[in-house]
């Protein structure tokens, strides 16, 4: 049992933390980026509730997932109902799909999301209780067309932001038709040997058996690669999806390694399966995952209706864009402060900056500093240019503007400042 810090001061959840300046920064940078791959692909945001009925989840997640057993954050409202904040965002969009008819008014639907998600597992480095996902469903179209397209724009995402270091990793897990007849296989074939397996591999033997494959504990995985290749059982159609998306993949120039362990930690999904791992993040090293899922709008009691999508993990995203060095362009200095010699210019200072804000990033000191910390204060948010005002200036109505990084000084009548700044930084 975890104990809460006892008495004193009160900080942040274990496996939650707080974005900070600059820091934020560069999660505006990486949304930005994100947002206009995403309509170059013909997305549009979708906005759902984080939380949702327990039901949700126990269904579409499903309930034989580690998510679903051990990761929610599950309670009782006011009014006695199971609630969940989400662990996921695609049984949400599902959801919202059939509760608003989307389904009938076009065939294809498209829809992001970007926002947090909660599963209580044991945090570490690039695993937290609260992460950030951005996820992509691609609603309607039941060709590999749809699954090649939806790992590209992963790919297409990752490259925007300066990624190289990424392997994309595919896999069919088989459909209702075929998967029954795999799971039984891997039964038989591990039967002899389940009392070798680790306790949750044991479970996984009656209830989930292709989550073994990708059990990490080494002895499972010895005993988990003497099972068949899935690519064996395949139906006609889940093998002919599969290598429609390796010849569509490969037509784009979109490199992937084929991997039978691929299996996924949700019981949607269907046919293809997708991750993308990044070689420099050690044990969590997914930064997104997703596939087709063309059973779960009906399990929800929607027309049935094909489905395909992903998720990335944007916490995992920023340390891969760290560990590989790319530099984010942060825009965080103001353009100018304006800066009081004397108290009876304050007044004045204050009004200025606040019509020069109408157009410009600006500062003016509130904390009733001396004109030399102002200055520093100046440099300290990057200004590129101090405004400053004395008794001359308020008599002449000319300012003082003093370019901060040449040390330079010009004489600005007040009612120019704005012009003259806006044209030296392009603006
Ligand atoms: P998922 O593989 O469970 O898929 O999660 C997607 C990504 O979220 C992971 O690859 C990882 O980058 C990130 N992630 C997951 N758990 C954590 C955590 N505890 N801390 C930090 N990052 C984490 C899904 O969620 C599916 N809904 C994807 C999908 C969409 N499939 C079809 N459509």
């Amino acid at each position: 049992m975890e104990q809460k810090p006892a008495g004193g001061r009160i900080q942040a959840i274990r496996g939650t933390r707080d974005i900070l300046p600059p820091e934020s920064s560069k999660w505006l940078w990486l949304e930005q980026k994100c947002r206009d791959v995403l309509s170059r692909f013909g997305y549009s945001e979708i906005r759902t509730p984080i939380f949702e009925y327990t039901e949700l989840f126990n269904k579409g997640t499903g309930e034989t997932t580690e998510i679903v057993q051990k990761q929610m954050y599950t309670f009782l409202d006011r009014g006695g109902r199971s609630i969940t904040l989400r662990p996921e965002g695609t049984p949400s969009v599902a959801r919202a799909l059939i509760e608003h008819g989307l389904l009938r008014r076009s065939k294809v639907t498209k829809l992001y999301y970007f926002g947090p998600m909660f599963r209580h597992d044991r945090p570490q480095a690039g695993r937290y209780r609260q992460f950030d996902q951005l996820g992509a469903e691609l609603i309607g179209a039941a060709g590999p067309e749809a699954d090649a397209e939806s790992v590209h724009l992963h790919v297409a995402l990752l490259r925007a932001l300066g990624l190289r270091e990424f392997a994309v990793k595919v896999n069919s897990v088989g459909c209702p038709d075929c998967r029954p007849a795999y799971s039984s296989l891997i039964r038989d074939t591990l039967r002899d040997k389940a009392s070798e397996l680790c306790e949750d591999c044991t479970e996984r033997l009656e209830k989930n058996p292709l989550r073994i494959l990708d059990c990490k504990v080494e002895s499972c995985r010895r005993i988990a690669a003497s099972v068949p290749l899935i690519s064996g059982s395949l139906c006609s159609d889940c093998r002919e999806h599969y290598e429609g998306l390796k010849v569509l993949l490969k037509s784009i120039e979109v490199e992937f390694e084929e991997d039978p362990g691929l299996v996924r930690g949700l019981d949607y999904y269907t046919k293809a399966a997708f991750e993308i791992h990044h070689g420099r993040l050690g044990a969590q090293s997914a930064l997104g995952g997703g596939g087709r899922y063309d059973n779960l709008i009906a399990l929800y009691g929607g027309e049935p209706t094909p489905a395909v999508g992903f998720a990335a993990g944007l916490d995992r995203i920023l340390l891969a864009v760290e560990e590989e060095g790319v530099k984010i362009p942060l825009d965080v200095g103001v353009d100018a402060y304006v800066v009081a010699i004397s108290d009876a210019a304050r007044a004045k200072c204050f009004s200025i900056a606040s019509w020069l804000r109408q157009d410009l990033r600006v500062e003016v000191d509130l904390a009733r500093r001396s004109l030399q910390s102002q200055m520093k204060a100046a440099g300290a948010a990057g200004a590129r240019f101090a405004v400053i005002v004395g008794e001359d200036e308020m008599k002449s109505g000319v300012l003082t503007v003093r370019d901060m990084t040449s040390g330079g000084q010009e004489k600005v009548p007040e009612v120019d400042v704005s012009g003259y700044l806006k044209r030296l930084l392009g603006k």
